[in-house]
């Protein structure tokens, strides 16, 4: 079993180079499924999730090449709309798929792609806007088979929730069909927006108000152009909150900084002191954290659903008592139970938890549970006294490029011991 270990209390200090956001490249390959040619994606890290896109594009007949992090793709051979059940296990995202699939091909197959690690996680948003779009939606033993009469129709739909994957299915299902789709209460996430702006690189007609209205006025066909992508707002969370619990500094390269803009003021409550210059930020942590008193997730522009659990990883060293409260996602809390074992003080109940700060944490073994409770993990263990081992690293490696070795560049104590049989 592959593991990360951590020796704890060593002061970070350094630079990191932020990697693209893996929740843009993401929909921007399911949306390469739309172009007649060829498209250039720069900025695209090197991640499992990323390796389980390109494996869907070749398996619906693109031709895909990767020269470091760039990925270009040539979808003029699509030939086929299902995808491999193994696939679809593989990344839960892949559900974006299917708008850009049925409106290239037709049709599309593949299954329902089920709970996971934050609950459950219901597709019924994407497939009633899919459906008033004019596709035919048949649900039958956990499957899903789609198909529509000719080319899709425009329509309006007013989503319920600002879900970011139905956004984006119904963008993907919307740009090629005829006529106008106006989408309200749409996700504003600032990788909805890298979407569009992929898309519309490509010939695509969208407008949005800034305010959860985006209208799409659908085209004949798209054409290939080169985009790059979006720094990762997550992965620069992660190296503050890394640096911060360590009472170290840290300047962050290639940084979007106003898209962590609901973050910054909770670290400042924090007591870190952060300075912005473009797309770099440089974070100077005090020697110990303060409490943040409440961290409300909020869809965009609010604070994210994903900082949440690094933040509690800061709120266990913190001098006082923190309050989360998570409104995206019914269970997000599966990484408390495993700081726990690092000495974390922490009670949950429903959609709250309580975190009263300790000081020091001790290294301890512990299991990552998902993508961004396991980096919540590796920044508790860089506080902790002591040696943590880290297993279940396949949820990092979904959306951590290099984690451990830019961890270890900054002055971090840590070592991956890969599997041995
Ligand atoms: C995206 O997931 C991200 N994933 C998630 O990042 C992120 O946590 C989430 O948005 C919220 O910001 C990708 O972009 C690949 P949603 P998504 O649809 O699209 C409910 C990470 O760590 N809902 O906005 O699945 C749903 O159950 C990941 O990188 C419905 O009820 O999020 C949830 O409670 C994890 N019906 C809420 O909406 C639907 O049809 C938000 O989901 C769709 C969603």
């Amino acid at each position: 079993m592959a593991k990360l270990v951590i020796e704890g209390g060593h002061r970070l200090s350094g630079s990191v180079d932020i990697h693209g956001a893996k929740n843009s490249a993401l929909p921007i390959l399911a949306a390469t499924v739309l172009i007649n040619g060829v498209c250039r994606i720069e900025n695209c890290p090197r991640l499992s999730d990323v390796a389980a896109a390109v494996a869907i594009l070749e398996h619906l007949g693109c031709t895909v090449t990767r020269d470091g992090h760039t990925v270009t793709v040539d979808a003029t051979g699509v030939c086929r709309g299902d995808v491999p059940d193994n696939l679809m296990r593989e990344m839960r995202s892949s559900i974006v798929f299917l708008g850009a699939v049925v409106a290239r091909t037709g049709g599309a197959a593949m299954a329902y792609p089920g709970g996971c690690e934050l609950g459950p996680r219901p597709i019924d948003l994407h497939l009633a806007a899919l459906r008033r779009l004019g596709v035919h939606i048949e649900e039958q033993g956990g499957r899903l088979r789609c198909y529509h009469d000719g080319r899709l129709t425009g329509c309006d739909v007013t989503l319920t929730f600002p879900s970011v994957g139905a956004t984006e299915n119904i963008l993907l299902a919307a740009v090629t069909a005829v006529g106008t789709t106006t989408i309200y209460n749409a996700a504003r996430e600032p990788e909805i927006a890298d979407l569009c702006a992929f898309l519309t690189a490509c010939g695509a007609r969208i407008r949005g108000d800034g305010e959860g209205t985006l209208i799409i006025e659908g085209v004949e066909r798209l054409h290939g152009c080169t985009h790059r992508v979006i720094p990762d707002r997550i992965e620069t969370v992660t190296y503050l909150a890394a640096a911060a619990v360590t009472g170290g500094s840290v300047l962050l390269k290639h940084v979007c900084p106003p898209h962590i803009g609901a973050v910054m003021p909770m670290m400042e409550e924090m007591g870190c002191h952060l300075t912005v210059w473009d797309d770099e930020l440089l974070m100077i942590a005090p020697p110990r954290l303060r409490r943040v008193k409440t961290v409300r997730t909020l869809p965009y522009p609010g604070f994210p659903t994903d900082a949440q659990a690094l933040l509690m990883a800061m709120a266990c060293v913190a001098d006082g008592t923190s309050v989360f409260i998570e409104t995206i996602f019914d269970s997000r809390y599966r990484h408390a139970g495993e700081l726990m074992r690092l000495g974390a003080r922490i009670k949950t109940e429903g959609r709250v938890a309580v975190v009263e700060g300790v000081c020091p944490l001790s290294g301890a073994p512990v299991e990552c549970t998902d993508l961004r409770g396991g980096a919540a993990l590796v920044v508790a263990a860089l506080a902790a006294e002591g040696e943590t081992v880290i297993t279940e690293l396949q949820h990092l490696e979904r959306g951590y490029e290099a984690l451990d070795t830019a961890l270890a560049k900054v002055g971090a104590v840590i070592r991956k011991d890969e599997e041995t049989v």
